[in-house]
């Protein structure tokens, strides 16, 4: 192995500048490789100077950065491209072109760090022959095959420090406080930070709420004395008899973006229970800072794992963390179903345990 290559892609997650760091300096400390990043995401292959060497220097300095220093792109598939043909957006294939430029740059393997959108392209290509290495990223903690990806103790740290800040003004001034949390489908942000968090409600995408339930927990709040509320919401949490809510729906240029869930729920708690209720949008916030020392941990052990992965030539694979060990499984495997809450499982059970309502009642 003496050349490989490395990129991001996705929406961003603490501990990518760890993974990147990892993959350069096992590259170069343990094989004497070449390392070479490509900018914001699969685009850089296609773009002039999209192919930057990485070295010792580089990375210096970035492990506890959030972002990228590579940059990322969360459009844009190479096996379905969007492009304005005639002022008329088309899609088009264009794999072969990054085929092509993955051959021009002579790399003996090339690592991919993202979520199931680009470990999915990655399997693709790696499925036509590039020697493709994957490393599971998001804060939603979404992907199979592993226990946890990195990026997601960080949004969930922040995401508990934002309950803890909700809660001092909450009891102040008598009110219910509901924090919309980022998670898409998958409700681990909301339901770790929830329970974290001491929130007295958590609703999550995989158990669809009543909103009389949660009206009726916070009421029984009430009648035992306590005239303050918390309400962890996953802002893919839908109701029972109702659909997930999106502030823009998909379209041909945009991914739909779920949004708005935590708003409908607290316009009914106040007209339900007469208690004065804010509404909080996490939102990017649970991207962005610091890795926490765990995702450092992690994000290291995936980043110098994925370079040791290809040099046994286990392409089409992807690390994982499984048992508290580092594995890798193929692609195939761990993009086969995405991970989800079990709702059967100790984390809801032990909630439930602690009188926190899931709005199911
Ligand atoms: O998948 C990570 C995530 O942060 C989701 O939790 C969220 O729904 C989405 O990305 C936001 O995407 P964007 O950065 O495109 O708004």
């Amino acid at each position: 192995m003496k050349r490989i290559g490395v990129l991001t892609g996705g929406g961003d997650a603490p501990g990518l500048n760890a993974v990147i760091r990892a993959v350069v300096k096992t590259a170069i400390n343990d094989y004497g490789c070449e390392v070479m990043g490509c900018r914001d995401g699969y685009d850089g292959f296609l773009k002039p100077k999209g192919i930057v060497p990485l070295t010792h220097n580089v990375v210096r300095g970035i492990l506890p950065r959030g972002g990228t220093i590579l940059g990322t792109a969360n459009r844009g598939n190479p096996f379905a491209q969007k492009i304005m043909v005639d002022g008329k957006e088309t899609v088009v294939d264009v794999s072969h072109e990054i085929m092509r430029a993955i051959d021009a740059q002579k790399l003996d393997a090339l690592i991919v760090i993202g979520g199931d959108g680009t470990l999915r392209i990655g399997m693709e290509l790696h499925q036509k022959g590039v020697p493709v290495v994957g490393v599971p990223k998001t804060i939603d903690n979404d992907i199979g095959g592993t226990d946890v990806t990195f990026g997601f103790d960080t949004a969930l740290t922040t995401a508990t420090e934002a309950l803890d800040k909700l809660h001092t003004t909450a009891e102040s001034h008598h009110r219910v406080m509901v924090l919309e949390l980022m998670g898409r489908d998958a409700g681990f942000i909301c339901l770790h930070s929830g329970v974290a968090g001491g929130a007295d409600v958590i609703l999550i995408p995989e158990i669809p709420f009543k909103y009389e339930c949660v009206a009726e927990k916070i009421r029984q709040r009430q009648a035992r004395g306590s005239h303050f509320s918390i309400l962890a919401v996953s802002e893919g949490a839908k109701p029972l008899d109702g659909d997930q809510v999106f502030w823009r729906q998909g379209n041909e240029v945009y991914v739909p973006r779920l949004g708005g869930i935590a708003q409908k729920v607290g316009d009914y708690v106040e007209k339900a229970t007469g208690s004065e209720t804010r509404v909080t949008v996490l939102g990017h916030l649970q991207r962005g800072g610091s890795p926490t020392a765990f995702d450092r941990w992690l994000a290291t052990r995936y980043g110098s794992a994925a370079v040791r992965v290809a040099a046994e030539g286990a392409f089409g694979h992807m690390v994982a963390l499984q048992y508290s060990k580092v594995v890798h499984i193929p692609f195939e495997e761990a993009l086969a179903v995405p991970k989800r809450v079990d709702v059967h499982g100790d984390g809801v059970q032990t909630a439930r345990s602690l009188g926190i309502s899931f709005g199911d009642c």
